[in-house]
């Protein structure tokens, strides 16, 4: 954990961008050229129940989540289940928190995170934040809620692979982690200068963010450019992470993204699922072919860990290191 550059719970923003948050030139995020348009899928989680109704199989949801994850490695849900009043409660605030995840050499991203494990709740309800007091209640059930959409999503990624529904969160393993992280964006006096969160991809398996209504800043990449993601009502982003670009061999693929920042302020909140530390992830079995030859070697999620926390502050390169020669 690094200190905070300056306190961003002051009610001022400052006029212009103080030197430490300034990136080079060349890093900077060209908001102007981003597109709009070709944004990522919207999926209706309802189609599930409607195909189970009429018997259809394999469904048109299946269909759709394939789809997005070979083309985009992100989508939106929704009518997803998951309780509206779980995001986010005007009591639960989380600007009193500073963690810095994504560093990057000598620059401050103009972002306040705070991350703290997910699950088993019963265990760590004791070291969540006691203000506000609704705090460890709703971020409860949230998890609750959150971990179930997560192993449906895992299912349906499954079948979209050509797999058995259950294969994914097996191969995960039997003591997933669930890590919760908020973000906060402060209002931001130059956003073309400095960026919220930069370029990465996510570690675990699979995240599903939420966003505050209004203010865009979430971008990925599609085809080399960068795609905003407009926050859509009562949805969720959900994206694959690196573990399931392993897993799939690379058919899916864990896609670079990044958070710019505005004049005012902009809130998300991450869950990721990541596998136990003594899962062994690499290719599965049924997607390896002589066409399609390993592109990783096996390895145990904790080896892979201690690879991310070498390369702290660095722009990642994790999975890559786990890569297999060309033949
Ligand atoms: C993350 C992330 C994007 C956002 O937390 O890994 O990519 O919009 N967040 O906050
Ligand atoms: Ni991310």
């Amino acid at each position: 954990m690094e200190t905070a550059p300056f306190q961003f719970t002051c009610s001022t923003t400052p006029l212009s961008l103080p030197p430490n948050f300034i990136l080079p030139e060349d890093k900077r995020p060209h908001i102007s050229q981003v597109s709009t348009l070709n944004s990522i899928p919207i999926i209706d989680l309802n189609d599930q129940i409607h195909a189970r109704e009429n018997g259809d199989f394999p469904s048109l949801l299946v269909e759709k989540i394939s789809r997005a994850c070979q083309e985009y490695g992100f989508f939106q849900i929704i009518n997803h289940g998951v309780p509206q009043e779980l995001y986010f409660t005007k009591q639960v605030k989380l600007f009193n928190y500073y963690l810095n995840t994504h560093g990057q050499e000598k620059v401050n991203t103009w972002s306040q995170s705070f991350s703290h494990p997910g699950h088993p709740i019963e265990d760590l309800s004791h070291l969540l934040p006691e203000n506000p007091p609704q705090y460890r209640e709703v971020f409860g059930e949230y998890a609750k809620e959150i971990g179930a959409l997560m192993i449906r999503l895992l299912s349906l990624i499954s079948q979209s692979l050509g797999l058995e529904k259950e294969c994914l969160q097996k191969r995960l393993g039997e003591n997933p982690s669930l890590k919760l992280q908020a973000n906060y964006y402060p209002p931001c006096p130059e956003p073309e200068l400095t960026l919220g969160l930069g370029s990465h991809t996510d570690v675990d398996a699979l995240t599903i963010l939420f966003q505050s209504e209004g203010v865009s800043g979430l971008q990925v990449i599609k085809n080399g450019k960068w795609v905003a993601v407009d926050p859509v009502p009562n949805a969720f982003v959900i994206n694959l992470g690196d573990q399931i670009q392993v897993l799939s061999n690379g058919r899916y693929k864990s896609v670079q993204h990044r958070a710019v920042t505005n004049k005012v302020k902009r809130i998300s909140l991450a869950m990721f699922y990541g596998p136990s530390m003594d899962a062994v992830i690499g290719p599965i079995q049924e997607l390896v072919d002589e066409a399609h030859p390993p592109v990783y070697r096996n390895y145990r999620f904790a080896e892979l860990r201690e690879e991310f926390d070498r390369q702290r502050g660095t722009r990642r390169m994790v999975k890559e290191v786990f890569e297999l020669p060309k033949k």
